[in-house]
């Protein structure tokens, strides 16, 4: 990753003329204008001022594994296996593939920027580069797939529980595990399972969370970001994603050993359809959002009383 050195060198923010950096660097001025060139088709700003030289002008914010790793409590920095990637597909696809390799650690890939990032339902999720966390955790839990049932919300309660922690209100649910603030997408869940439906089930738990973004022209929904939300905050995205990994990690040990109803009532605080009039996306099916389950199963009270939906079986959104 030559550009990051690059980018380092220009993280003054002030001009540093070519000459400058490539005595640094220990290149040609050609090469330095090949790195600067690189860099910008990755996503950095980086100003040419004519004359002068070249000047940084986006948000430096760097993920750094040993960073990372040295914030995790010890006792979880025994347990996993971190990968931080400059660009992968995607990390949950990453996650999968080492699966293969290694089913006793914790995996946890994290990428700066995903070329194929998976949303839920088949949708893209966009991963510009340098903007926003895109993590990953591989977990492994005996017990077939039928000990799953909720463990998706698990991973949104530890992540809501994070983020308020560190200060963010007006955070919600929206069932079964977006993460919304003021009712806008701050960011995404995606659980795929591998492995046997009777056997150890191999979990990839994959989090979207937008940090610095400002401008997303192929999101076609309300979102929002951490630097939107809360602009007076650094934002870093090396502390964010070691707290949600220990988060996320100290929520599957509870999980493992009390199963779902542990979280059924830490769920509800956070849930954005409560006492909501709701409809399906589609339009056919109104009712009352009367919270999750045992199993978490979201609760909507209809004209027939109260009917119990499965994720991924309907989609509801709040009638206006
Ligand atoms: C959603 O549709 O709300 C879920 C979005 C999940 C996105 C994350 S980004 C990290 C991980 N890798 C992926 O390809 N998807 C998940």
């Amino acid at each position: 990753m030559k550009t990051n050195v690059l980018i380092k060198l220009l993280a003054g923010r002030e001009i540093r003329s070519g000459t400058a950096l490539a005595a640094e660097l220990g290149v040609s001025r050609t090469a330095v204008w090949k790195q600067v060139k690189r860099a910008i088709e990755q996503g950095h700003q980086i100003e040419t001022v004519r004359g002068k030289g070249y000047r940084l002008v986006g948000t430096i914010d760097f993920l750094d594994r040993a960073d990372i790793l040295t914030s995790l409590p010890r006792n979880v920095r025994r347990r996993v296996s971190l990968q931080v990637l400059d660009s992968v597909d995607s990390t949950n696809a990453e996650v999968s593939r080492r699966f293969a390799a290694d089913e006793a650690t914790v995996l946890v890939s994290l990428a700066d920027a995903q070329t194929a990032g998976r949303g839920r339902r088949g949708r893209d999720w966009q991963s510009p580069r340098g903007e926003n966390l895109y993590l990953s955790l591989g977990l492994s839990l005996p017990g077939g797939f039928s000990a799953l049932d909720g463990f998706s919300l698990v991973v949104g309660v530890a992540a809501v529980e994070t983020l308020s922690a560190l200060g963010v209100r007006n955070l919600s649910l929206k069932w079964p595990n977006d993460i919304l603030h003021h009712g806008h997408k701050l960011g995404g869940i995606l659980i795929e399972l591998q492995g046997e439906l009777e056997g150890v089930a191999r979990i990839v738990a994959g989090v979207g969370l937008n940090v610095h973004m400002t401008d997303a022209p192929g999101v076609d929904q309300d979102w929002t970001s951490l630097g939107l939300i809360e602009p007076a905050t650094s934002w870093q995205r090396n502390r964010v994603a070691s707290l949600l990994v220990a988060s996320i990690i100290s929520a599957f040990d509870e999980f493992s050993i009390h199963g779902f109803p542990a979280f059924r009532q830490r769920w509800q605080r956070w849930d954005a359809f409560a006492g909501k009039a709701l409809k399906t996306t589609q339009g056919d099916y109104q009712g009352v959002g009367r919270g999750i389950d045992e199993v978490g199963n979201y609760q909507v009270e209809t004209s027939n009383g109260i009917e119990c939906v499965r994720a991924g079986e309907i989609s509801f959104r709040v009638m206006p």
